[in-house]
């Protein structure tokens, strides 16, 4: 028996929820893609400031959401990383200040681990897994041969998928965060611009969005400086199908060679809706098990730090008060702290 409060702070949502024996009894999350839009991207020294200002209130309203009072708690957990190193002391240190009140366990959680087992909300995970995890700040295969064990088998070299997309909106004039409208603008255009595929003829499963990116800038300043008008739905298109195909190529290649059984998306991306139709494509065409996360619970949240915490409470996995958080945490060290 369990009642956890779990918080999470690592980008730019300030999210709390309270979960107990697997029933989730709130779920807040508070966003700043508001305040950042102006700048295009997340400006993590105001993205610090702004979980000081709102943890409070959010973890009070998943509380009595909850209908939870501190004192029936029996651990606090936390995104302990990766993330931004000042917005992951946010909820760090509210997370200790509760755990040292109320003597309770704290319980630092992997974030990209809270992306894989969102998963669970919708159905059971089948072992050896494939976690395809794509985000604003990581893109990575990781095998999954059991709970808890977790391998990356391919990453990129350079930038996340996430971030790729929110560049190239910017340079196309679109919103922060860049994902949603070039999903939706792709679907209204055509693939009329030829952008190279990264890496292509390299026999490798690495990934790399760097590239793209840059192609997509220097193309549009061409064609700018050409007195060109650029087709913007015609680009996301021609962008997001070099993007994506780049992915499914990859999760195919690392599925036949595992032997994986079932495979899952997860992280801020996975919300897209071309990826969702083309892995349970590839998925169906190869007979494998797919799995993708509810939409409420593609971009961050504490719903899905609850859920790897209630795991890590069973195996009495805590940290010490003195834990400090962790940028650049890997998921393969998920209980090294
Ligand atoms: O997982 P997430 O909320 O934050 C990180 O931990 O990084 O992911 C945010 C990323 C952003 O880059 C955003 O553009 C992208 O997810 N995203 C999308 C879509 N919705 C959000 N990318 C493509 N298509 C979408 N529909």
């Amino acid at each position: 028996m369990s009642k956890i409060l779990a918080i999470e702070s690592s980008c730019d949502e300030t999210a709390a929820s309270v979960i107990e024996n697997g029933k989730l009894l709130s779920n807040v999350v508070s966003t700043q893609i508001e305040v950042h839009r102006k700048y295009g991207g997340v400006m993590p020294e105001i993205a610090s400031r702004l979980h000081a200002e709102n943890i409070s209130i959010v973890i009070k309203e998943a509380m009595e959401t909850a209908n939870c009072k501190f004192e029936d708690l029996n651990a606090v957990a936390v995104t302990r990383g990766p993330g931004l190193i000042g917005a992951l002391h946010v909820g760090l240190q509210a997370a200790k200040t509760i755990a040292m009140l109320y003597k309770i366990p704290l319980i630092p959680v992997h974030h990209l681990a809270g992306h894989i087992y969102a998963n669970e909300y919708v159905s059971e995970l089948k072992f050896p897994l494939l976690a395809v995890v794509v985000s604003g700040g990581n893109t990575e295969l990781v095998l999954m041969k059991n709970h808890l064990d977790f391998k990356v088998v391919a990453e990129t070299r350079d930038d996340a998928i996430g971030e790729c997309y929110d560049k190239v909106a910017r340079v196309l004039g679109l919103p922060y965060p860049g994902g949603i409208p070039i999903d939706k603008l792709a679907k209204e255009g055509k693939h009329t611009y030829n952008l190279p595929t990264p890496l292509k003829g390299e026999k490798t499963l690495d990934l790399s969005y760097s590239g793209l990116k840059t192609n997509v800038i220097n193309l549009v300043h061409n064609l700018e400086q050409k007195g060109e008008k650029v087709n913007v739905a015609d680009m996301c298109k021609s962008f997001q199908d070099v993007a994506v195909s780049l992915v499914i190529d990859r999760t195919k290649k690392v599925v036949k060679q595992y032997d994986i059984k079932q495979v899952i998306l997860a992280g801020g991306v996975s919300a897209n809706s071309y990826l969702r139709s083309e892995m349970t494509n590839a998925m169906n065409e190869m007979n494998v098990d797919i799995n993708i996360p509810p939409m409420w619970c593609c971009t961050d949240n504490a719903s899905m730090i609850a859920k790897v915490a209630e795991k890590l409470y069973q195996l009495k996995i805590f940290a010490p008060l003195s834990i400090g958080a962790d940028p650049n945490w890997s998921i393969e060290e998920w209980n090294k702290f």
